[in-house]
């Protein structure tokens, strides 16, 4: 049986291979490379995976290796795996602004590129991946890609690797704009009076509620936001102040930001 391997044992790793662990990869199929003696140990006994810290060794029967070290260390440790690399695996990568010509130059020789780009919801297995590659998968490997993104959550393809930057900007930062909009609504919800437990409480069952009640049903945003604002009420005394106040153009403009800034990192690693 091939195995699935992971260079690198942090936080994102451990969220993929919790996820995977859960939705039926069997742990001794999975291998994971990583220094740390402690992180090493962890997993092992968390997830029933064999860990090593010899790369080369991780990686030697993997049918895919994904690439799950800081962006800073991935040209060392890519150029330092590529002996071990000789029966071609699928390589994922999960490092933000790492483009697939830099992966590929420090790879040398042809072998299938993915890039990943998850986000921190994956820890709850509640996460979305945006997924790009230009090399032509078979309709396995492409589906074995899917399965081990789809057990952290929602996963997806785009078909153009800037699009990369497009998912960084809406889901890869995108949990920090919704904790950013629950401080502002606990705030102002104590503000208003309420306690600070029911304040936190209501605002996060709020959030997750409209989230499943959009996911569930299929229907759009704008749909759901219309059905539940009756004309001279209280949502939509609410709603024209947000509007009076640019929201789309914020979003807009702090959304822009995030890929100009994701374009600006790309930038140092290209070759
Ligand atoms: N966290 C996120 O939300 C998130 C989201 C999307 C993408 N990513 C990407 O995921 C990657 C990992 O991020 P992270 O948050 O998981 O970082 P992390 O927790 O620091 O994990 C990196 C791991 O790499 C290990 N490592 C260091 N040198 C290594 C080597 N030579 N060989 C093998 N493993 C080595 C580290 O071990 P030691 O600690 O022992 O040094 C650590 O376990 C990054 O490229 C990041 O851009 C992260």
């Amino acid at each position: 049986m091939s195995s699935i391997a992971f260079i690198g044992g942090g936080n994102m790793a451990s969220c993929i291979i919790g996820g995977m662990v859960s939705n039926g990869f069997v742990p001794e199929q999975i291998m994971v490379g990583t220094p740390g003696e402690s992180a090493r140990q962890q997993l092992s006994e968390t997830f029933g995976v064999t860990t090593m810290a010899d790369n080369h060794t991780a990686v030697s029967n993997a049918a895919i290796v994904v690439l799950a070290v800081k962006p800073k260390i991935m040209r060392e440790v890519v150029e330092d795996l590529v002996p071990a690399l000789a029966h071609k695996p699928i390589i994922i990568s999960v490092a933000a602004g790492i483009p697939v010509s830099a992966l590929n130059s420090w790879l040398g020789a042809q072998m299938p590129v993915v890039r990943a780009m998850p986000n921190t919801p994956s820890m709850v297995q509640s996460g979305a991946t945006g997924l790009f590659t230009q090399s032509s998968l078979a309709t396995e490997q492409r589906a074995l890609v899917d399965k081990i993104f789809q057990a952290i959550g929602y996963s997806c393809w785009v078909d153009q690797e800037a699009l990369i930057d497009a998912v960084i900007a809406v889901s890869g930062s995108g949990p920090a704009y919704f904790f950013l909009v629950l401080e502002a609504m606990q705030k102002v919800a104590q503000e208003l009076g309420l306690p600070q437990t029911t304040a936190q409480q209501l605002s996060l069952h709020t959030a997750l509620g409209a989230s499943r009640m959009a996911i569930e049903s299929g229907i759009s945003a704008a749909e759901l936001r219309d059905q539940v604002t009756s004309p001279g009420g209280t949502t939509q005394a609410a709603i024209k102040s947000f509007q009076q106040h640019g929201l789309e153009d914020i979003f807009r403009s702090a959304m822009t930001s995030a890929v100009e800034r994701a374009e600006e990192m790309s930038k140092d690693f290209s070759s």
